[in-house]
């Protein structure tokens, strides 16, 4: 119990203290030790406790972490400019010490695995070293991430450092966004996008080094970039390639590399003492909201971080600690709250940056995003609920959703480590980390593959089941991609990519929505249905809903759009093409409870969606009066995500015996119901919902993909589940061509 525990931790704090010891201690390490303990006094004697909502939190271990530069980080001066402080900030930063054995090793090394600490400086430095040391002379120097908003965020903080524009010499590349120009040396970019420049590059010949950054989060674009710049290099030999990571795994990125050299960047880090909630309660964001308090009314100033799962629960916990402000009668100088995740607006990201005011505290509400992609300094206690967002796809039933999972035992340690930075931290888990696993399954392990298998075929990569994986994903998964590309006729019944496939492959979105888009040619609407792929691709929702007493006024200017109650899709494009009758008007918005911001951004995409139409030789035309065309159009994307009613008001997959449901943000939610409906996306919270959806006609499925559906799937009575399914995989000839490869490898 609590004894132990507490012993374990004074075992392991004089450990630390004796090792630190060792290497001498300046004065401020020991005025730190020294209040690291006057706050364990005082959350560890019983008596003494300060428990403001009456639940505790007991200590879990100490790590013990050694300083290993000599370099403290200094008080920062009001008086010294931004771009001065950036260049001693640079070199405050542990990787400063280790600049030219690196660069020696880029120079010996054609592959090199650098393993860093966060926040070392491994993305903002090595960049900026490389270029320092003549590599953009040759080509830029690209550097992945898995997060668009850090590739933002990353640039723009690189850009400052050097005192350049950004977008000039350093920019980024992210999907429907490109911040870059013919001066860009140092270019950050999401993995995503280099694969997409590898289509038109195959040899990335523009680009002297290429970084694969965060290569731990083992995300299906950096798994496939593996397999791809490895092969490169063989082509390449004056390229320089660098894996770059947070933890660990660097022998496993080694191997994979042909034992490639593994550079360790001595980090820096104090303890952090880690705490975790005797009794674990299910409100997990109504705790973490309480956590936040007990820290702000017990402990001394310093910043709070706090991992949530995403938008959604970010944007409650504001309101939560807005409204608690209130109740406790805060100032609310007191607490400046910061939220990040990839949707919010570049404006408010470089806000999460700024220090808090004297005396205030700022509370930090992030996504994964702040685990290890982005370092926010000032950080001194973390609160983590436990719990993450991923990507699960179910390859026998081909659906795919996003899940909320507990992290891994990794993640945990990551998430931790964010406090303690700059000086001791603490870390309140709401959670016994004894209960979470070990790592987290790589996600092309888990996600869906059709639009990584096309990019791949579309390389020439005919065989994608013999791809040089660093790990193999299920092979059910790389079936069920091949017969869905198939099937929208992406590939031909050999397996090959096919015209329409590669004009599929020129638009930066999945196959089903970029089926949609180049399938509307046939159908004469491709203006409306550019539209409705941009709406769907700004990332939240059109539709603002106020919190409580004005929800009512914002619900009934949503069922403006929805007249003839066709429908989610074509809702949105009403709300567009109403938007731009009213000449693009913010006022418009605001009248109509439509988020202004996500229009901008849907009209940013339509601009260039409509722009690679264009380059496929597809006009822009428009067949407005014709809903029923828009509909097919749709459909030709979207065939494989039909449903049908239930007599209990459910539906179900025409092709699949899966129960759905109408997502309450739909405008067809709480309808009198239509029987046969096309959905865009499932989204799993309780039940399987679907979003976005749009009514349909049963015999168009039979005429738009009469390979996929025969006429008895659409006929009343209800086909026997698991023998039309097996009948069915074997009427698909992808299954039979890959077989057959595989027998004769
Ligand atoms: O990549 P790694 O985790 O090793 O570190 P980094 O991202 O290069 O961060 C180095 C330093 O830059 C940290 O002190 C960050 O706080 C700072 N940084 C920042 O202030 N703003 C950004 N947008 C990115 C980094
Ligand atoms: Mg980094």
């Amino acid at each position: 119990g609590g004894v132990d525990q507490k012993k374990r931790f004074d075992v392991a704090r004089q450990r630390c203290g004796e090792t630190t010891r060792e290497r001498g201690r300046t004065e401020k390490e020991a005025w730190e030790d020294h209040q690291a303990k006057k706050a364990r006094v005082r959350f560890g004697s019983k008596d003494k406790k300060q428990v403001c909502d009456g639940f505790e939190f007991v200590f879990d271990e100490v790590a013990s972490f050694v300083e290993t530069s000599s370099e403290m980080e200094t008080e920062k001066e009001e008086s010294r400019t931004v771009a001065e402080r950036g260049k001693e900030d640079r070199k405050m930063l542990p990787i400063y010490a280790y600049r030219d054995e690196l660069l020696k090793l880029v120079e010996e090394n054609q592959v090199l695995v650098i393993v860093g600490e966060t926040g070392s400086g491994k993305t903002t430095q090595i960049p900026q070293y490389l270029q320092e040391a003549g590599y953009t002379k040759r080509g830029k120097i690209g550097c992945t991430q898995p997060r668009r908003v850090a590739a933002m965020s990353v640039a723009s903080r690189v850009a400052q450092e050097l005192g350049v524009k950004l977008g000039h010499e350093v920019g980024y590349s992210i999907r429907f966004e490109d911040c870059t120009s013919e001066k860009t040396v140092i270019k950050y970019m999401t993995d995503g996008m280099l694969l997409r420049e590898l289509l038109i590059e195959p040899k990335l010949d523009s680009y002297s080094v290429i970084i694969v950054d965060e290569a731990h989060e083992r995300t299906v674009s950096t798994d496939i970039l593996f397999g791809l710049v490895k092969d490169l290099a063989k082509f390449r030999p004056d390229l320089r390639l660098i894996i770059s990571s947070a933890t660990l795994e660097a022998k496993k990125f080694s191997e994979y590399f042909d034992s490639a050299r593994i550079y360790m960047i001595p980090g820096r880090r104090y303890p952090v003492e880690k705490l975790f909630q005797k009794c674990p309660e299910p409100d997990r964001l109504e705790t973490a909201v309480r956590t936040v308090f007990q820290i702000h009314q017990t402990e001394p100033l310093g910043d709070v971080l706090v991992f949530l799962t995403g938008q959604e629960e970010i944007e409650t916990a504001e309101t939560k600690l807005k409204e608690r402000m209130n109740d406790l009668g805060s100032k609310s100088s007191e607490i400046i709250i910061c939220p990040i995740y990839s949707n919010l607006p570049t404006e408010l990201q470089a806000k999460v940056f700024d220090p808090a005011p004297k005396g205030s505290r700022k509370v930090v509400l992030a996504t994964n995003i702040a685990e290890t992609s982005l370092t926010i300094d000032g950080i001194r206690y973390v609160v983590d609920p436990g719990y993450c967002k991923i990507n699960s796809y179910n390859p026998k039933t081909g659906m795919e959703s996003l899940l909320e999972t507990p992290i891994s035992k990794a993640s945990a340690e990551q998430r931790a480590g964010r406090s303690g930075r700059t000086g001791p931290g603490k870390c309140f888990r709401l959670y016994n980390v004894k209960d979470l696993e070990a790592t987290t399954i790589p996600e092309v392990q888990r996600a869906n593959l059709a639009s990584v298998v096309l990019t791949l075929k579309s390389l020439g990569i005919d065989d994608v089941f013999n791809f040089d994986f660093m790990d193999h994903p299920p092979e059910s998964s790389l079936l069920k991609a091949l017969e869905l590309l198939y099937a929208l006729g992406a590939l031909d019944g050999k397996g090959e990519i096919t015209k329409l496939g590669e004009r599929m492959v020129e638009f930066p979105v999945d196959p089903m929505l970029s089926k949609m888009i180049v399938g509307s040619e046939k159908y004469k609407c491709s203006a409306e249905i550019v539209t409705i792929a941009a709406m769907l691709s700004t990332g939240s929702s059109v539709f603002y809903r106020p919190s409580r007493n004005q929800q009512y006024l914002a619900d009934n200017a949503r069922m403006n759009f929805y007249t003839d109650k066709a429908g989610d899709h074509i809702a949105l494009l009403r709300v567009y093409n109403s938007w731009k009758e009213m000449n693009y008007s913010s006022q418009w918005c605001y009248e109509n409870y439509i988020q202004s911001k996500s229009m901008r951004r849907a009209r940013d995409i339509r601009e260039q969606l409509a722009g690679l139409l264009k380059k496929i030789g597809v006009e822009l035309t428009s067949n407005a009066d014709d809903l029923d065309a828009v509909k097919k159009a749709i459909l030709a994307g979207f065939f494989p995500h039909a449903a049908k009613l239930q007599k209990d008001g459910s539906y179900r997959r025409v092709r699949e015996p899966q129960m759905v449901y109408v997502h309450p943000s739909s405008g067809l939610f709480g309808e009198s119901p239509k029987k046969w409906l096309v959905y865009h996306e499932l989204v799993l919270t309780t039940k399987e919902y679907m979003r976005h959806i749009t009514e349909m006609k049963p015999e168009w499925l039979v005429e738009i993909a009469p390979h996929y559906y025969k006429l008895k799937d659409i006929e009343e009575t209800q086909p026997k589940k698991t023998q039309s399914r097996r009948s069915r995989s074997t009427r698909s000839p992808m299954a039979k061509v890959e077989t057959n490869k595989k027998a004769k490898r």
